[in-house]
């Protein structure tokens, strides 16, 4: 083993890290279930060559925020390259749930996206994640929602100079105006639980897709699958039959998709950096936005319950 020392009884930090200054290290302790876990992680800040490890349970206790030198865009940067590059008040403002960037840029990993695929972003809300994929991967995006103004969401393509490449429209996702095998991939952030639950559904979607192309999701999971409201934990009981009663587990996920013989699973897991994420957007909300149920149940959940999953499977 190389010189260093133990930080934590499952971290050794070696010399040779702590010997190159400003440089934010992030390291992960996996938990013993396999995904990681934001309250086992150590975040290693090297500040004029002076190595500095706080658990999240330090950051969180902070009472001073200008203090906490581990905000949400010194874990982006390292994390997520690409969204990095991106205003955070803007991703912030633009996002309807979780930092939606961020799931996209996950996503991204997962599903091959090339220049000029035709992507429809289902659910996109204020298009956030529609036209960050059409200026990072150069691909064209038809972002669709049910409720959130086209004519908004063209401003801010155009503010952002991709509006020849996103097509923004309002529709519903059970009648979508499409030719058939008209997308190379159909992606939905944080919106495939309000209509994806449904039996029928995948059917109905892959129509649109080419025989071959991709439908990728990210959205709210739960680590086991939850079989009652007696099963639930007691902090999600007061909203369990409204939001909570359609979460499901992975395994649940890609049984519900490989049932219908129509597509091959390519990729299910559950995200590792969801801790992250779910925690920054409870952090960066307003506390009218605690009708929520996210908001109200993530500080509560030390249980791991609560995860975001990737769903990404090929047409057959
Ligand atoms: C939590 S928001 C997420 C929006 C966006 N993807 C983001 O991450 O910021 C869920 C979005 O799904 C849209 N949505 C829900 N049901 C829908 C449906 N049946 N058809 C089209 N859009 C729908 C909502 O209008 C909302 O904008």
């Amino acid at each position: 083993m190389p010189p260093g020392r133990t930080l934590s009884p499952n971290l050794f930090f070696p010399d040779a890290l702590a010997a190159s200054a400003a440089t934010v290290f992030q390291i992960v302790a996996r938990s013993s279930n396999g995904y990681s876990d934001a309250r086992n992680k150590l975040y290693l800040l090297n500040v004029d060559g002076a190595t500095s490890a706080r658990s999240w349970h330090d950051i969180e206790a902070s009472e001073d925020e200008n203090e906490d030198p581990l905000n949400c865009d010194a874990i982006s940067a390292i994390a997520f390259p690409l969204t990095a590059k991106y205003d955070p008040k803007w991703i912030r403002d633009n996002a309807l749930g979780e930092n939606a960037l961020c799931q996209a840029e996950c996503l991204a990993r997962r599903l091959p996206l090339h220049a000029g695929m035709r992507i429809l972003d289902l659910g996109c809300g204020k298009a956030a994640s529609s036209i960050f994929l059409a200026r990072e991967f150069g691909v064209e995006v038809w972002a669709a929602d049910g409720a959130t103004s086209p004519t908004e969401n063209r401003k801010r393509a155009v503010a952002l100079e991709c509006e020849a490449s996103v097509f923004p429209l309002r529709v519903d996702a059970h009648s979508l105006p499409f030719a058939k095998d008209f997308f190379d991939a159909v992606v939905a952030i944080d919106s495939f639980l309000y209509y994806g639950t449904d039996d029928r559904y995948l059917s109905y979607l892959v129509q649109f897709i080419k025989p071959g192309g991709f439908i990728g999701v990210v959205d709210i999971a739960f680590t086991r699958e939850i079989r009652s409201i007696e099963d639930a934990p007691e902090y999600l009981h007061p909203q369990y039959q409204k939001h909570w009663s359609y979460v499901h587990s992975i395994e649940w996920w890609t049984q519900h998709w490989e049932k219908t013989g129509m597509v091959d699973v390519r990729c299910a897991e559950l995200l590792p950096e969801s801790n992250d994420l779910l925690r920054n957007y409870v952090r960066d909300r307003l506390p009218d936005q605690d009708e929520d149920s996210i908001m109200r149940a993530v500080p509560y959940s030390n249980d791991g319950l609560i995860s975001l999953f990737c769903l990404v499977a090929c047409k057959r």
